[in-house]
């Protein structure tokens, strides 16, 4: 990003006036008798006069004109002591990066909140060169309100990103980043420690001796290994570009659409567990009244981006903190022309909570700026309305909304509170569902409009069962008092900062891949559940309408390998919510005439099935029949296998005492009833017909490898585990058994049907057969397909993929690398990974097989391979590489990376008694490094990559 200029405070940074204050103050306190040492100066830093004199006098009270008095006295020791400033003044350094400055053509200005700022800057010499001069004359607010430098920016001609604050004194610095502009701090680093985590977010050096104009270009760029950026505004690209800019905090989320909206746009705001009803996909997760909203008029026409003149755009992800940045340079058809700067969170510390920012700065012109903050409950699932507006009202600086959503009754207050520096008086808007709150002002050029909105959500959902309902809307109300922008930001910050130290992978040596990572585990992050148990991720997460919200076997053998690994707390709550929708998974075995439990393929509030049974045809002509809901039954292992994975990382017995034993034999049972008994040779002998396998592009097909190899584990994990909880708690052993009604028959034919399931498996060259016929079905003549831009279900037709032999996602080799325990046979390996890789729809197939082909590859040696796989599942939604991801997030894929990373390019397997790692990385990368918990410790895997 270019550096358009630099904005210099003065005092400590450019000359050393500070000592000059020092001095004078010093004359004054040694006439009055008071203490005074330099030390005590320190404190004095950037702070105005009056509160200067205060700190000196400490305890002791004066009249207000010997206040008055005492401050003239300083100024004018002040004024005496400055007439021997010159040239010579300038500190080290300065002159030096000035002289770059003039030679790269940058332009800079000095900022001091101090009124002799124009003298100083004569007797300097600098009058000339300076663009700008922005003094304590120039703004009402002084640091660290963002005033004296917006101003500065909006004299330079440029936007607060392309700008570079540089500062001595935290108050300056704080001031900086609540202008939008990056700073570099100038002092020892404890001056800037009241900053708290704030500090994260600038650059520091010492002093500016040796500073050149490459360190301050690298101070103002925002670092690219954590940040995602969109330099331009392509209006073609917001749907996908929404997505990516999803913000969240596990309890809601929010898509990036923007504050004043566009033509056309998704705004979305989604809660976990926040269902309704709907037509043909049962139930969908519900748009909530829009938080972000807020109208600007500028002159009485209204700030869009389809509106007027788009002059400079910049939008910024920042995923270290969590916090979304936009800077817009426009034109007003009126003619002014402003900088608007927004900024918005979802708390990580108050779950209930989101806030945003705007500062508002007239360049050129006085203009007219009327703002209006509201909570717009005219939202839609698409076309499809979920709420009822119960009541609506404002009062002060508040303004709420209480809904209902019509078929699942939840109630859901919505509150948002606006708040200005000066308090300027606000004024409601009553327009029915859509409440608000303005105000409006003359805005000379130069100064800015600053604007901090709150927003709770509050739903009938949080109550936990039995607890007494104390109403959604008080309680929305309370968690906005006593709150304020600057405060949850700080507590955010340090939130995320803790996060990262769990989850963060290090990938060096390859700065997209790097940036990439922490992007997909980022929107896994700020969807994941933290305070729930009774909800799960979705496969879009919280980012878009797609799949409405609903759970697949997505989550658990994509996603949650991720926080078993490094939150396991987190993992819990998503297991738990397997066993809240239990009851929902004996309905479907019930239904369907099995004993036990059948998982859902598609799960949303209660585990009952809701997997449409017809979408509309590619195209839109027609309807298909979806299958899935009916016999894609491999999610039941796979909960189990999740479970498994989630006790022996963690060693959480307790869970698995309680809640995991229950769900893997209530789903062993559904495996043992749904086998069917058939004679071959003599012998009797298990088969799973009419399924799906993960490879969705062949349907009602019999003995599929995954199914029969997981249902086939699934039983043998029970019987194992049932000795184990014989063992460790006989009691509840017991009375499980009996609660299920599970007797020792039962268990036997678990015992027959393991030992006997069909695995289609040819002991000679270890090849397994995907499903019974697959290889008689008709190659693929891939030459044909290969510049398409879409799937081969597309291009060859449902049926034409039925009856080919090109399959959606990884299924054999799904099941060898979840069993990978169990097959340590290269033989079987070569000829599976020969055969059935190159017969995948690697690109535009299932988003969730790059992720895992690339942990294949490593498993094969193959490093470059690996790689590149791994990078089609970087990209699913950064680069939008199947041209879907405007409907949310590819969580699978997301947290197939992570899985990619740990357990194929690091190598990472549990062994008896810990772990090992057998690397394998890309010639490229330089190093690996991440952090798991292992049975409770944190544990780091540190790969140096030798072959480099
Ligand atoms: C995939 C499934 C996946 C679902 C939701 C489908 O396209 O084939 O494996 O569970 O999407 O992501």
């Amino acid at each position: 990003m270019p550096l358009r200029g630099v904005i210099f405070d003065l005092d400590g940074v450019i000359t050393d006036t500070a000592e000059y204050h020092y001095l004078a103050w010093k004359r004054l306190a040694d006439e009055e008798g008071l203490p005074f040492t330099r030390a005590d100066n320190e404190q004095l830093r950037g702070v105005s006069r009056l509160e200067s004199l205060l700190l000196i006098l400490g305890d002791r009270h004066l009249p207000e004109t010997r206040v008055q008095e005492m401050m003239d006295a300083k100024n004018a020791y002040y004024q005496q002591m400055l007439e021997q400033v010159s040239p010579r003044d300038l500190l080290p350094g300065v002159a030096a990066l000035l002289d770059e400055l003039d030679r790269a053509a940058i332009p800079y200005a000095v900022a001091s909140a101090s009124r002799n700022a124009r003298e100083v800057v004569q007797r300097l010499g600098l009058a000339d060169r300076l663009a700008a001069l922005a003094d304590g004359n120039s703004v009402p607010r002084t640091k660290p309100a963002p005033d004296l430098f917006r101003f500065a920016a909006a004299q330079l001609r440029i936007m607060p990103h392309q700008a570079l604050v540089v500062e001595d004194a935290a108050a300056g610095v704080a001031a900086a980043l609540s202008a939008g502009i990056p700073p570099l701090a100038l002092g020892p680093e404890e001056r800037f420690a009241e900053l708290g985590p704030a500090r994260a977010l600038f650059a520091r050096r010492d002093d500016l001796d040796g500073v050149t104009l490459a360190d301050l270009r690298l101070a103002a760029t925002p670092d690219p290994h954590w940040h995602v950026v969109e330099d331009h505004f392509d209006p073609g690209a917001q749907r996908h570009m929404e997505t990516i800019f999803t913000t969240g905090n596990g309890y809601f989320a929010s898509r990036g659409s923007f504050e004043e909206g566009y033509p056309g746009d998704h705004a979305l705001t989604l809660a976990h567990g926040l269902f309704d009803d709907a037509p043909i996909v049962f139930t969908e997760l519900v748009n909530l009244p829009n938080w972000l909203d807020l109208r600007i008029r500028i002159d009485g026409q209204p700030f869009r981006l389809d509106q007027g003149e788009l002059l400079g755009y910049w939008r910024g992800l920042d995923l270290r903190h969590g916090i979304l940045h936009r800077h817009i340079h426009w034109r007003a058809p009126g003619g002014a022309v402003l900088n608007l700067s927004f900024e918005r969170f979802i708390s990580y510390t108050e779950p209930h909570l989101g806030a945003l920012r705007v500062l508002i700065t007239a360049i050129n012109q006085q203009c007219e700026v009327a703002l209006d903050a509201g909570i717009n409950g005219h939202v839609a699932n698409d076309n499809l309305l979920h709420w009822q507006h119960l009541d609506e009202g404002y009062a002060g600086d508040f303004v709420w909304l209480h809904s209902r959503t019509r078929g699942t009754r939840i109630e859901l207050a919505s509150a948002a509170r606006l708040q200005t520096p000066a308090d300027d008086p606000l004024g409601a808007r009553q327009c029915p569902g859509h409440p608000g709150l303005g105000l409006s002002q003359l805005l000379p050029a130069g100064q800015t409009l600053q604007a901090d909105k709150l927003v709770a959500y509050a739903s009938s959902r949080d109550d936990a069962p039995g607890e007494p309902e104390r109403g959604v809307l008080p309680r929305a109300l309370l968690y906005l008092e006593n709150q304020s922008y600057d405060h949850l930001k700080a507590a955010h910050i340090a939130a995320w900062q803790q996060v990262w130290h769990d989850i963060d992978v290090v990938i060096t040596g390859d700065l997209e891949a790097q940036r990439a990572i922490r992007f997909n585990l980022f929107q896994l992050q700020v969807a994941a559940p933290r305070h729930d148990d009774r909800v799960s991720i979705g496969a879009k997460t919280l980012s878009g309408l797609g799949y409405r919200g609903h759970v697949f076997w997505d989550t658990e053998i994509f996603i949650l390998p991720f926080f078993t690994y490094t939150q396991p707390a987190i993992a819990r709550n998503l297991l738990l919510y397997r066993y809240h929708t239990l009851p929902g998974a004996r309905r479907k075995a019930a239904t369907n005439g099995y004993r036990g439990a059948q998982y859902a393929w598609e799960s949303a509030a209660t585990g009952d099935e809701v997997t449409p049974s017809y979408v509309p045809a590619f195209g839109g002509t027609g309807l298909v029949r979806i299958w899935t809901g009916d016999i894609e039954i491999h999610i039941s292992a796979d909960v189990a296998y999740a479970i498994m994975q989630y006790w022996r990382v963690t060693g959480d017995d307790a869970f698995m005492r309680d809640y995991g034993a229950e769900m893997i034999l209530e789903t062993a049972r559904f495996w043992a009833d749904r086998a069917e008994p058939e004679e071959v040779d003599g012998e009797i002998r298990f088969a799973y017909r009419d399924v799906i396998g993960p490879d969705e592009y062949h349907d009602h097909v019999d003995n599929n490898v995954y199914t029969n190899r997981m249902a086939q584990w699934h039983l043998q994990t029970a019987l194992q585990l049932l000795d184990w909880l014989r063992d460790y708690a006989p009691a509840k052993a017991s009375a499980l058994l009996a609660e299920i009604g599970l007797a020792e028959e039962e268990l036997a034919h678990w015992r027959e049907v393991a030992e006997n399931i069909i695995l289609l498996f040819d002991e000679e060259t270890g090849l397994f057969t995907q499903f019974e016929g697959f290889f008689d079905l008709t190659p693929v003549d891939w030459s044909a397909f290969r510049d398409r831009t879409t799937s081969m279900q597309v291009l060859l037709g449902i049926e034409g993929a039925n009856q080919s032999q090109v399959i959606k996602q990884p299924d054999v080799l799904m099941m060898l690398l979840l069993l990978r325990e169990h097959y340590d046979d290269p033989r079987i390996w070569q000829v599976n990974w020969e055969t059935y890789e190159p017969l995948a729809d690697h690109e535009y197939g299932s988003s969730l097989g790059p992720g895992f082909h690339a942990w294949a590859a490593c498993q094969m040696g193959e490093a470059q391979q690996a790689y590149d796989f791994f990078m089609l599942a970087a990209r699913a939604d950064l680069e939008n590489v199947r041209g879907n991801a405007g409907d949310g997030i590819h969580a699978a894929s997301a947290g197939g990376l992570w899985q990619a990373l740990a357990f194929g390019f690091a190598g990472l397997r549990l062994t008896e008694d810990g772990y090992e790692v057998d690397p394998c990385l890309p010639p490229h990368w330089e190093r690996l490094a991440f952090n798991f918990y292992l049975h409770g410790k944190q544990q780091r895997i540190d790969i140096h990559n030798e072959r480099r």
